[in-house]
């Protein structure tokens, strides 16, 4: 009786181990490394930016432009949007120590698609 127990409890420990091993990896490592702009820009950005790019109430409460504005875009040089992310102006939060060099490329080719699209 005893024995079928403790193989019962066996069969349930290498499952509960199984499971918590897998979920590490996705949770920690690869995801992180999968993320692409749009979740990072999901993640960190939109609380001030919105999922449009038009500003939150905090946002614009910190004058955060709107991002989507056809005239905004056309104001910025991509360098300027690099930077800005990189170091952050003003309000506006700098990045470059919690984000990695190419997650910032990233996310400022991703800003340039929060414009309007142009339908021909
Ligand atoms: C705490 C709120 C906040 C968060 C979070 C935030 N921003 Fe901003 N952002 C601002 C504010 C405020 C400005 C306006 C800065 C200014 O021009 O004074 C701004 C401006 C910008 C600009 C325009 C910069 C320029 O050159 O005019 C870009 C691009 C931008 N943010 C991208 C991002 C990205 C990408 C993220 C996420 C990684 C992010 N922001 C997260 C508040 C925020």
């Amino acid at each position: 009786m005893s024995n079928r127990r403790n193989a019962f409890i066996y069969t349930i420990s290498i499952f509960a181990m199984i499971c918590l091993y897998n979920s590490f990896p996705s949770a920690y490592g690869q995801k992180n490394e999968q993320m692409n702009a749009k979740d990072l820009f999901e993640y960190h950005c939109v609380t001030c930016h919105g999922g449009d790019g038009k500003g939150t109430k905090r946002g614009q409460a910190l004058k955060a432009p709107n991002l989507s504005d056809a005239n905004w875009q056309a104001s910025r040089k991509d360098e300027e949007i690099l930077n800005s992310i990189i170091n952050g102006k003003n309000k506006m939060p700098r990045w470059s120590d919690k984000l990695k060099e190419e997650e910032i490329q990233s996310l400022a080719r991703y800003v340039r698609r929060l414009a309007p699209q142009k339908r021909p």
